[in-house]
């Protein structure tokens, strides 16, 4: 952990002393320490099934009740998990700087019950399901009473309201984030492998447009090419001591 302290302390050497705005961006490692699988770690898979696999508009038609099961098994994991500390440094942080955008890939709702409030869900919320038919949209508590769940209205087929692979990003949102990362100071990125392209992307933009890029991750992924700083470590044991560092160095300066 000394080592972890003397990077942090070399990477405050290298960043402006005046950061107005900041962004993060989320993967499943940033959920691993509540006990969350991710979906690319050894654990990630369910059956003989990878999550893409299942996680596809294909294998819903194909048979809606596995795909159905597999989002049970992941709702009761959710439901029993808590937020870590690197999710309650990041409300911490949101309280801190005036300028704040979580825009997080995972779908378990840790942010917001750890208390972040300026999130962005990118690929949706497990806990949503939304009618195949009429797009009527619920929360739907584990467990479910009838799997594959039907809708409220029209009886016809709910989904959970993730976005699936070969889906389209909601374009409003995707311009929201976007705008923001025009003018971000600072972006974190935290669990995230980089396998879906489209977060990357947003984050390497933001890099074009002069953003600092901090990876915290303890394997390379996708975003190690163009981060500007990169912290080998979980994010429950390093972000906290990061964010102490950074919120000193910031208020002495
Ligand atoms: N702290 C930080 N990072 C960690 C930790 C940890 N404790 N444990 C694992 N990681 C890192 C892994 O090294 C890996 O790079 O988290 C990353 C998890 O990668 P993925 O499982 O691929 O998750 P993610 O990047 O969020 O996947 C993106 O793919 O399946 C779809 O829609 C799904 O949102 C998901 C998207």
């Amino acid at each position: 952990m000394a080592i972890l302290h003397k990077e942090i302390e070399d990477i405050l050497t290298q960043i402006p002393t005046k950061i107005e705005s900041v962004a993060i961006i989320t993967g499943a490692g940033i959920s691993q320490e509540s006990g969350i699988p991710t979906f690319r770690g050894a654990d990630g898979l369910w059956k003989q099934y990878k999550p893409e696999e299942l996680a596809t508009p294909y294998a819903f038609r194909k048979d809606p009740k596995l795909v159905w099961e597999w989002y049970e098994m992941r709702r009761q994991i959710i439901k029993k998990a808590n937020p870590n500390p690197a999710h309650y440094t990041l409300v911490e942080m949101e309280e801190f700087f005036e300028n704040f955008l979580l825009v997080t890939q995972n779908v378990d709702g840790l942010h917001e019950k750890a208390g972040s409030k300026n999130i962005i869900e990118i690929h949706g919320n497990i806990w949503r399901a939304r009618c195949t038919n009429c797009n009527h949209k619920e929360f739907l508590n584990t467990p479910l009473q009838e799997i594959p769940p039907r809708c409220i209205n029209c009886n016809s087929l709910m989904r959970p309201d993730v976005l699936w692979f070969g889906e389209n990003y909601d374009v409003e949102t995707l311009s929201i984030v976007q705008e923001f990362f025009q003018k971000v100071d600072l972006l974190f990125v935290i669990g995230s492998s980089g396998q879906v392209s489209v977060p990357v992307y947003l984050a390497k933009e933001a890099h074009l447009n002069g953003a600092i890029v901090i990876e915290i991750n303890p394997d390379f992924s996708s975003y190690s090419h163009f981060a500007d700083f990169i912290l080998r470590y979980k994010a429950a044991e390093s972000l906290p001591v990061l964010w102490k560092y950074l919120k000193e160095y910031l208020q002495k300066n």
